[in-house]
């Protein structure tokens, strides 16, 4: 059941766009910032809200790939590897990345501390290879600079 706070803050996005629909992934964003994922029930709740079936909904949710559907750990890695950062490395980062946390892609670590996932360009191309740590962007990444930006997420 979404709680009062979530509602609160779903129902001000409603001034912001045309029709509750359009609300959709801002919701899930809200929900997100709350749970860190959104769960099945939460999008049933949300649908209704919204006046969309949990499928529609689902749709959306799932066609946006920064709304989580599954849980995920206190900080989620997205590593870009798309075509800049594929040719400027992303392989070896990649397997740094996942070797120094011990977690594969779609996986999270054993303490819930990341969770890393693959993304298609993060719109930093000129600084491949690129990762977004939840809302920080690491860019001209190497496996030596890995440790670094690692340790800042506790
Ligand atoms: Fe990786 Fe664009 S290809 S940021």
């Amino acid at each position: 059941m979404l709680t009062s706070e979530e509602r609160r803050e779903i129902e001000a996005e409603f001034a912001r766009y045309p029709n509750k629909q359009a609300v959709s992934i801002d919701a899930m964003k809200v929900i997100q910032r709350h749970r860190g994922w959104v769960s099945d029930e939460s999008l049933h709740d949300l649908a209704e809200i919204l006046d969309m079936t949990t499928d529609e909904l689902d749709g959306v949710a799932t066609f946006y790939n920064l709304i989580f559907r599954k849980p995920v750990g206190r900080h989620v890695a997205l590593i870009c590897d798309s075509v800049s950062c594929w040719i400027m490395g992303y392989e070896k980062l990649c397997h740094a990345l996942t070797s120094r946390l011990g977690a594969n892609l779609g996986e999270t670590t054993a303490d819930g501390r990341f969770t890393v996932l693959p993304i298609v360009c993060l719109g930093a191309c000129d600084h491949a290879p690129a990762m977004m740590v939840d809302n920080d962007l690491h860019r001209d990444l190497d496996p030596d600079k890995l440790d670094e930006v690692i340790s800042k997420y506790k």
